[in-house]
């Protein structure tokens, strides 16, 4: 059996183990080592995203990664992304929007979604988004996608929607704010409001649409 030293940081705190075994994944480390139990593991192979947690601010399964991988990495769970006490935006987003039901795959939605919002912020496309300069970033198909790594087995979907699109036009307008530039248009967020249908129809921009004349600077999927 083949053993390893190294240092993780985990929510702010330095952690050193001897001799660990290198077949670890990150996700057995922080429930059966250090006993941090927000992430679960719900099918231990990469299918459902219950254990997903943030390494150096962006989202991974953590069942599919080995800890000797990440000496010196910064790696957060949902106890890094608040407490009770303390509860993130989108923490409380999701208690306001009732975005769970038994709540098991609750914290690996929650860092997800505080991935998401970076990843729109920074104007990462996604394989729905059909303009970079207008990154779509708000309409539910664009949310669906960009969640669709996490499985909710009660199907609280469309209160996670609610919640994670109510926190991300807040964040993207601060950015238009801070940064001086138009605010975003009408058309940009609607469709956000969710009405109890999970994956609504993509719209004809997002399908890059052949009658709509902006096909050839959009980037706009064929
Ligand atoms: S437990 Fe990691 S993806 Fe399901
Ligand atoms: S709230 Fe039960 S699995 Fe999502």
């Amino acid at each position: 059996m083949s053993m390893s030293s190294i240092t993780l940081r985990i929510n702010g705190e330095q952690h050193r183990f001897e001799n660990l075994d290198t077949r670890t994944t990150l996700l057995d480390l922080c429930r059966q080592h250090l006993k941090i139990t927000g992430p679960k593991k719900g099918c231990d192979h990469g299918q459902c995203g219950a254990c997903t947690i943030l390494i150096n601010g962006e989202r991974i399964n953590s069942c599919l990664t080995l800890a000797v991988m990440h000496d010196g990495d910064e790696i957060t769970t949902i106890e890094g992304i608040g407490m009770p006490e303390s509860l993130s935006d989108l923490q409380q987003a999701f208690k306001n929007h009732d975005a769970f039901q038994c709540g098991y795959c609750t914290p690996g939605q929650i860092c997800s979604a505080t991935a998401l919002i970076n990843e729109v912020k920074q104007n990462w496309p996604s394989y729905v988004t059909s303009d970079l300069k207008n990154p779509d970033g708000l309409l539910v198909q664009e949310i669906a996608e960009r969640m669709s790594g996490n499985i909710c087995r009660c199907s609280a979907y469309p209160n996670i929607i609610d919640a994670i699109s109510e926190v991300l036009k807040r964040e993207v307008a601060k950015q238009f704010d801070t940064s001086g530039s138009t605010t975003p248009t009408e058309s940009s967020v609607q469709g956000s409001a969710v009405s109890g249908i999970w994956s609504p129809p993509p719209s004809q921009t997002q399908l890059g649409n052949q009658n709509n004349k902006n096909t050839s600077n959009t980037g706009g999927r064929s």
